[in-house]
C-alpha cells in the first residue's frame, strides 16, 4: 500500500560524519553561461540574480512585493512589562490588495533613556508559548537586556500572517491577499508569508522618528532563522541578519544529508517551502544550488549564524560550512576581511569577521541569552566598522 511505501521511504537520520556523502557543490562564482564571476558588477548583474532566481523557484517560493495600500494603527491591549525602562507600542498593520485586507500585529519596545533614533532588532517569533507575540522572556526575546544596551526591539508572531500548520497555513495573507499564488510550484508559502510580515514591520520602522532603520537587525531561530535568511535575500533594508540554529533549508548544506534531510523537512512541513523543493527529496545532489549560496544573496550586508553542539538535527558542521563557503562572496567580491581560517573541529570560540560571524555553544536547540550575548558583540563590532 501507499502508506507502507511512504513509511519505508522514511530513513533514520544520519548522525555519523563517516557516513556523510562526498559533497560536490555547485560553484558560487560560475555563471549559468559558464563565465567566472569576479567583480561586484558581474556579481550584482549576473550571478546574484541567477542564484536568487534558483532559490526562489526551487526552494522557498515567491514573496510578492505588491499591494495597494497599508496603514499603521497604534492600539493598547496589554500592559507594558517594563514601564521603567521602555515604552511599548502595539501596532496593527493593515494591508489592502484587490479589495481585500489583512491585519497583522507588531510589538515594539523603545528605550526610555538615551537619545534616539535607536537601532532596532526584530525577532520573528513562532513559539506557541507566546501566541500573541506579547510575552517577553529573559532569553528567547530578552527585551530588558536589549533595551538596556540601547536597542529598540520588536517582534511579531509568525501566525499573525500564516498559521504554522499544513491544514491552515493559507488562512492568512496567502488566501486573502495573494490567492493567485496558491497551487503554483514556486508560489508563496509560509516562510515567504512570514518574511513578508518582517518587511511590513520594516515599513513601520522606516517612518518611525525614534528608529534608525539603517541600523536594523533581523533575527530568527530555527524555522524563523531559515525565514530570516530568505527575507533578507529579498529585502536589502536589513543591515544585519542573524539565523540561530536554522539547519536544513537554512544555514546547513543540504547535500550532507546529516540530521534533517530535504525529504524529512518536506514531509513534515510541506507548507514551508515551494512545492518545487520536493523534487529534491532524497535527490539533494540534483539541486542546482546549495545553502552555501544563501549568505552571498545578503552580502555585503552582515550575516551571522550560530549553532548548538547537541543540536545535531540542524547539522552544526553543515551550518558552519554553509557560512564559511558562502563568506567567499564577502571576501572575494566585496573585499571584506571575511575568510574563515579554522576547520569546524578546531573552533575554540566565536569567529567574528568583517560582516560575517559565527559561534557554536554547548547545549541544546534553543535561542538563549548566551547566543544573544555573543551575537551582540558582533553587532557592536559591525556598527563600529
Ligand atoms: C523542526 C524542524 C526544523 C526546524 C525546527 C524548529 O525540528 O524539523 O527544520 O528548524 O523544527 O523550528 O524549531
Amino acid at each position: 500500500t501507499l502508506t507502507s511505501l511512504t513509511a519505508m521511504a522514511q530513513q533514520e537520520p544520519n548522525y555519523e560524519e563517516s557516513k556523510v556523502p562526498a559533497v560536490v557543490l555547485p560553484d558560487i562564482f560560475l555563471s549559468e553561461k559558464g563565465k567566472w564571476i569576479r567583480t561586484i558588477e558581474e556579481w550584482e548583474k549576473v550571478r546574484r540574480p541567477e542564484i536568487f532566481q534558483l532559490f526562489e523557484s526551487e526552494v522557498y517560493g515567491k514573496i510578492p512585493k505588491d499591494f495597494d495600500s497599508m496603514n499603521f494603527e497604534k492600539v493598547k491591549e496589554s500592559l507594558n512589562p517594563y514601564p521603567e525602562s521602555a515604552d511599548l507600542e502595539e501596532i496593527n498593520i493593515t494591508v489592502r490588495r484587490n479589495g481585500k485586507y489583512h491585519t497583522m500585529r507588531v510589538n515594539l519596545f523603545l528605550p526610555k533613556s538615551g537619545k534616539g533614533p535607536f537601532p532596532v532588532i526584530l525577532l520573528i517569533n513562532y513559539l506557541p508559548k507566546y501566541p500573541d507575540g506579547k510575552l517577553v522572556d529573559e532569553s528567547f526575546w530578552p527585551v530588558k537586556k536589549l533595551i538596556e544596551r540601547g536597542f529598540a526591539t520588536a517582534s511579531f508572531h509568525a501566525e499573525t500572517v500564516a498559521p504554522d500548520l499544513t491544514e491552515s497555513y493559507q488562512q492568512g495573507i496567502i488566501s486573502t491577499l495573494y490567492p493567485e499564488q496558491i497551487g503554483q510550484p514556486n508560489g508563496l508559502k509560509a516562510f515567504g508569508a512570514w518574511g513578508w510580515a518582517a518587511m511590513r514591520a520594516m515599513d513601520y520602522f522606516e517612518q518611525h522618528p525614534q528608529i534608525d532603520s539603517k541600523k536594523s537587525v533581523l533575527v530568527g531561530h530555527s524555522r524563523t532563522g531559515k525565514t530570516a535568511l530568505w527575507t533578507s535575500a529579498n529585502d536589502p533594508r536589513w543591515a544585519i541578519t542573524y539565523a540561530n540554529e536554522s539547519g536544513c533549508g537554512g544555514a546547513a548544506i543540504s547535500r550532507r544529508k546529516y540530521g534533517e534531510t530535504v525529504e524529512a523537512i518536506n514531509r513534515r512541513f510541506p507548507y514551508w517551502f515551494a512545492d518545487n523543493f520536493r523534487k529534491y527529496n532524497e535527490r539533494e545532489e540534483a539541486l542546482p544550488l546549495d545553502q552555501h549560496m544563501l549568505p552571498g544573496l545578503i552580502a555585503p550586508r552582515a550575516v551571522y549564524y550560530s549553532s548548538a553542539r547537541e543540536d545535531r538535527w540542524a547539522d552544526p558542521k553543515g551550518e558552519y560550512l554553509g557560512l564559511s563557503l558562502g563568506s567567499r562572496v564577502f571576501s572575494e567580491i566585496y573585499g571584506k576581511k571575511a575568510v574563515f581560517e579554522q576547520e569546524f573541529e578546531a573552533l575554540s570560540g566565536p569567529v567574528h569577521l568583517e560582516s560575517v560571524g559565527y559561534h557554536i555553544r554547548e547545549g541544546k536547540h534553543d535561542l538563549t541569552w548566551e547566543d544573544w550575548r555573543i551575537f551582540l558583540e558582533f553587532v557592536s563590532k559591525t556598527y563600529k566598522e
